[in-house]
């Protein structure tokens, strides 16, 4: 077996209690104050050079190699979602409304794994190690990473390429996927308010019904992705909140919608945009209501570098054996603002499969039942681990 995956076996049960507690005691992004000293304090009895309140909540440990090298950086994500978890587990969120239901909390606890067995094996490494626990990728369009890159996480000494990944229940325990080229999309925000004027239910001449107008908004935007965008390029518009109304005999005056725009190319990107604000407008006017629109750009499309991408491929096959590693066709549509890290310094993001075994009810993440095979965290170490051997070896 792979000697950093029967190493990280060893420290199986710490990575199982570290993601449990973090698990236990949720922080939503930018307030993850508890989950950054609890890892603080972890790395810090075992010697390891930290920096707290990094770009906010953010925290960095620095592994200083035996010999001089490069650098190279690897990142996790702190923050958890404001959803009621109902995993029924032992150790399920003490905090009402909020829970690790993205994996969060797991990609914390194998970064410090890593870190305690990198440190451990300093003598064998040529360089440095900066292992990132980043606030707030929940939360764009600033995200957590740009406060840090604005605190100075890439200099000092400068990273030369960067490294991260996300469990995923898409794919089964001791598999990984990977994009080669384009990994995530652009995740654009669309807030729209309709402007009707209300009245009395029975008197609808009255008035200008913004449910109504609101109604047709909804319809007409759909055909933007079937009728305007090309169908050879992925596009999605979905509309999460429709909020309007007061009461069963009051027609409403206001109308809310907020949606999220994904897409690949800055040239479907802007052709969204504006359709969006033709529709919008169009719909409003031929029905008498008024609008305000906000279209809030938010992290930018994660494109993985191919050298970064071929060190991802071979850590895998050391840790996880031969043909376990798939290759991504597409790109996923979820937006990671892990893309910042990317736009300025190689770099490379995975999926790290974390399926429940058979008989488990499996649910994606973000939905309230959203659980992990924790048998997922010594790989995730051990393949981390991998990377920087394969690096920085002496
Ligand atoms: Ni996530």
């Amino acid at each position: 077996m792979n000697h950093w995956r029967q190493q990280a076996m060893t420290l199986n049960d710490r990575l199982v209690q570290m993601r449990r507690h973090i698990h236990r005691y949720p922080e939503l992004g930018y307030k993850e104050v508890k989950t950054a000293s609890y890892l603080a304090e972890i790395l810090r009895s075992e010697g390891i050079e930290i920096r707290e309140n990094v770009g906010g909540t953010g925290l960095v440990a620095t592994i200083i190699g035996a010999s001089p090298g490069r650098t190279i950086a690897l990142r996790a994500d702190m923050d958890a979602l404001p959803v009621y978890e109902k995993t029924g587990k032992s150790y399920s969120s003490s905090i009402p409304g909020v829970s690790h239901v993205c994996g969060h909390d797991a990609h914390s606890a194998m970064l410090v794994g890593a870190a305690l067995l990198l440190q451990k094996n300093r003598r064998q490494i040529a360089g440095t190690v900066k292992c990132i626990f980043q606030a707030a990728e929940e939360c764009p369009p600033l995200g957590g990473v740009r406060p840090m890159i604005e605190d100075g996480v890439l200099d000092n000494p400068s990273v030369d390429a960067i490294y991260a990944l996300h469990v995923t229940p898409d794919l089964p325990l001791g598999k990984l996927g990977i994009a080669p080229g384009l990994a995530m999309a652009a995740s654009d925000r669309v807030e729209i308010k309709i402007l009707g004027s209300g009245g009395h239910g029975s008197a609808p001449q009255q008035t200008v019904d913004a449910i109504l107008v609101a109604s047709h908004v909804v319809v007409a935007l759909q055909s933007i992705v079937s009728r305007n965008t090309t169908p050879h390029v992925p596009a999605v518009l979905s509309i999460g909140v429709a909020r309007a109304g007061y009461r069963y005999n009051v027609i409403a005056d206001t109308a809310f919608l907020d949606c999220t725009v994904r897409t690949i190319d800055s040239h479907t990107r802007q052709l969204m945009q504006d359709r969006i604000e033709q529709i919008v407008e169009g719909v409003t006017m031929a029905m008498g209501a008024r609008y305000e629109l906000r279209y809030t750009a938010g992290y930018p499309p994660a494109a993985n570098y191919a050298a970064q991408v071929e060190q991802v491929v071979q850590a895998a096959e050391a840790v996880l054996g031969e043909s376990s590693v798939k290759l991504l066709e597409r790109p996923s549509l979820t937006g990671e603002d892990f893309a910042h890290f990317l736009e300025r310094i190689p770099g490379a993001f995975f999926w790290l499969g974390s399926r429940l075994g058979d008989g488990h009810k499996q649910h994606p993440a973000h939905h309230p039942g959203f659980d992990l095979d924790e048998a997922v965290l010594p790989l995730g170490t051990a393949i981390f681990c991998q990377i920087i051997e394969q690096e920085l070896s002496r």
